[in-house]
């Protein structure tokens, strides 16, 4: 089957958070929503059809999670990654972010540090601090428009830390961490003692002939030392469906992440989630397969756009995620300044980059996952705005 990502779907009646949270997030609806990180395509059909037949049946009781839901992930994680891992060490959760608070909880004393390096995904933040941690940051660096990490820092912040949240791929810098890199750092947090979750959300969106390496494939200690989140919620684009898995290194770091979901009755994916996910990792392929160069001709219009239009804002294709960092540092706005003038006169609703790197100024984070035409009206609008300045 051939997808058309260039249709225009009208969202208007979807109670869609991108759009119908414009109000609340901008103070306005009159914003090309270019935020919150869902896309404006339809899903796979194999998806759309498993659906239908489970909306039709008419009857959805307390759904049991029958083994052939994990195996679905699994064997996906075996074929595009090569990664395999003992099936009875996976568990369901609602999200990727309720398993991040839920590591806080159960890696951390209340006053203790999480380690994150910015910027970076902004519930990294705000899950460590709702349960009363404190974040410790280890902020990249960046170099010629490329951001680096330091490892000196990354060491001795490790001193300190109680778990380390990486993020892999990056969100937002968009970048696939290399193999040695990884290893580096899990050799590090094993030294010190710290727990690493990581957060392999965006991991099927990845470009440029990139690979996507596990952490917990690095080596034999870091497959028995790490925790991953992963998820078919970005990668087909489910979010509203809300069910993600994680993948333990033993029993036991299992049993206490379960436990503290069971304490709340929360045990069962909702009966869509369970049918989404399997159609998804079974069957979603083809579509995956067409949307990874939709979306990098995105990244590509964007790039091209700026440098010949609007060179005071610079950015990158980047290898991983349908989102793109902004540096508009040379437009010479404070950070209230330049969030308001991408609300109130480009007219587009971007995340501030401020909420990813709080000690950082003069950011902008773009989300591409929409048909070409709303990106090209999205420039023309940036391009009068930024003339007008
Ligand atoms: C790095 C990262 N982790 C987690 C999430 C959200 O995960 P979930 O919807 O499964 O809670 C996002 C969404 O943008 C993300 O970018």
């Amino acid at each position: 089957m051939i997808y058309n990502f260039d249709e225009i779907i009208d969202r208007s009646g979807n109670h869609s958070a991108k759009y119908d949270e414009r109000m609340k997030k901008f103070g306005t609806n009159d914003v090309i929503p270019l935020w919150i990180a869902d896309m404006d395509f339809r899903t796979a059909q194999p998806i759309i059809d498993a659906l239908t037949r489970r909306a039709q049946e008419g009857l959805w009781g307390y759904t049991n999670r029958h083994d052939g839901y994990f195996a679905a992930i699994r064997s996906w994680q075996k074929r595009r990654n090569g990664w395999d891992f003992d099936q009875s060490l996976m568990s369901w959760s609602l999200g990727v972010v309720q398993s991040i608070y839920t590591m806080v909880q159960i890696c951390t004393p209340v006053g203790g540090n999480v380690l994150i390096q910015t910027p970076v995904y902004s519930e990294f933040y705000d899950m460590t601090e709702l349960g009363g941690r404190n974040v410790i940051e280890n902020q990249f660096v960046e170099k010629d428009g490329k951001w680096v990490m330091d490892w000196e820092d990354f060491e001795e912040k490790l001193k300190i830390a109680d778990l380390f949240l990486l993020c892999n791929p990056h969100n937002p810098l968009g970048f696939v961490w290399e193999r040695e890199d990884l290893k580096r750092m899990v050799d590090l947090c094993i030294k010190y003692h710290v727990p690493v979750f990581s957060d392999e959300i965006h991991s099927d969106l990845i470009f440029h002939g990139k690979k996507h390496i596990p952490t917990a494939t690095v080596s034999e200690e870091a497959a028995s030392y790490v925790v991953t989140g992963i998820s078919g919620t970005k990668t087909f684009n489910l979010a509203g469906l809300q069910a993600s898995t994680v993948v333990f290194p033993n029993a036991y770091m299992k049993k206490k992440f379960d436990t503290f979901w069971s304490n709340m009755d929360i045990h069962r994916n909702n009966a869509f989630s369970l049918i989404a996910m399997e159609a998804a990792f079974n069957e979603g392929e083809e579509w995956l397969e067409q949307l990874l160069p939709y979306i990098s001709a995105n990244f590509d219009y964007v790039v091209d756009y700026l440098e010949k239009n609007i060179p005071q804002i610079k950015t990158y294709a980047p290898d991983a995620t349908y989102l793109m960092w902004l540096d508009c540092r040379a437009l010479g706005l404070d950070d209230e300044a330049l969030n308001r003038f991408f609300i109130d006169k480009a007219k587009l609703g971007l995340n501030a980059g401020n909420s990813f790197g709080r000690s950082l100024s003069g950011y902008m984070r773009l989300n591409v996952a929409c048909p070409r035409s709303v990106l090209e009206q999205a420039m023309q609008q940036l391009e009068a705005a930024v003339k007008a300045l």
